[in-house]
């Protein structure tokens, strides 16, 4: 029976369920590693996601999807269980990271444009024999005076759509994920300054989906939110985050689309599961809200392991709490008071 690409994407926002991005190229999770002085081996990598992908609690209960590294994509567990067989085992999707990097773009200076596109279609049919049933592209934009400009957002929303389409030709969901960052130097800008660049960004995507035939039923969204830079000086709440972050994408997306799934892009733990919450609690939206966050999920667990097998447990339980608190985010349902727990 063939699968249809619109089920997979409505299993993967399924209520009170997000998705955990596990997909740290082997530079990125070598600074995870550094961070608790942790070899960066292979050893080392397949045993921190096999902690992950065997907390069973979270997995079945909180994680729809998990998006891997193509290393990991084709790794077992120790007792010999390929771990995509472990994630469908608990019911969530196996994803995988499909794209090469941002690179700089000549014409722009500062500004990076994600390749990957050249060779895609093969390496779909491969991901996809291998049980991969969603992919992610990440496109990075950076704010200062004068950036983004439209025509490095224009080359990141087409090699987005591009994407999109490979993926839904091979049956695969395509995660679209045009990230505005907050942490890119200068990071000073205020929050009204991401909405603006924010919403471009996600017109001219939509824009370009649109262009490209992709059906947006197949599809999941994952922006940032609409956050002020880490470095500006008015820090905003909870509730401003989610006013304008509900704002911009009730203008720009869709609501054919049936979920976004937001990045954590720099939060704290802490930020990423208040303002999820606080989006959850306040709108009416058309899509799902939730989440698919790399640090905010996984920052307590790798501090609790700290690279030694004693502490699987106490890994598993610290990542087993983020997914249940932001679980409880993505319906709304989520106080601080349960963070003690
Ligand atoms: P963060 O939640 O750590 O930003 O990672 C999410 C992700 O997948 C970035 O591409």
């Amino acid at each position: 029976m063939t699968e249809r690409i619109e089920d997979i994407a409505q299993a993967m926002v399924q209520p009170g369920q997000g998705i955990l991005a596990a997909d740290e190229s082997t530079g990125t999770i070598k600074k995870r590693f550094d961070s608790i002085e942790t070899e960066n081996t292979e050893d080392n990598r397949q045993a921190y996601r096999e902690m992950l992908f065997r907390s069973q609690e979270a997995m079945n209960n909180c994680i729809s999807g998990v998006i891997m590294f193509e290393e990991t994509l084709y790794q077992k567990a120790a007792d010999g269980t390929p771990f995509v067989d472990l994630i469908k085992a608990a019911g969530a999707v196996p994803g995988i990271k499909v794209d090469m990097g941002a690179h700089p773009l000549p014409s722009a200076p500062g500004e990076t444009v994600t390749e990957g596109l050249d060779g895609l279609r093969n390496r779909l049919a491969k991901y996809y024999e291998a049980g991969a049933r969603f992919a992610k592209w990440r496109a990075v934009i950076s704010i200062d005076a004068v950036r983004p400009t439209y025509g490095g957002i224009k080359a990141n929303a087409h090699a987005l759509a591009r994407y999109a389409a490979l993926c839904q030709e091979a049956g695969i969901v395509p995660i679209v994920e045009p990230e505005v960052q907050m942490d890119a130097d200068p990071a000073d800008h205020t929050i009204e300054r991401c909405h603006e660049v924010t919403s471009a960004v996600l017109q001219t995507v939509f824009t370009e989906l649109h262009d490209q035939n992709v059906k947006l039923e197949g599809m999941i969204l994952k922006p940032n939110m609409v956050v002020p830079g880490s470095k500006c000086s008015t820090q905003n709440s909870p509730e401003e985050v989610a006013h304008h972050t509900v704002a911009v994408l009730k203008r720009a997306v869709p609501a054919a689309v049936p979920g976004i799934a937001f990045l954590s892009g720099g939060q704290s733990v802490l930020e990423a599961t208040t303002n999820l919450n606080a989006m959850n609690a306040a709108y009416d939206t058309p899509w799902a809200l939730t989440y698919s966050y790399g640090r905010a999920l996984q920052a307590s667990a790798l501090q609790a392991w700290k690279g030694n097998a004693d502490n699987i447990e106490a890994g598993s339980s610290a990542f087993t709490q983020r997914a249940k608190m932001n679980s409880l985010a993505a319906k709304g349902e989520w106080n601080e008071g349960l963070e003690a727990g």
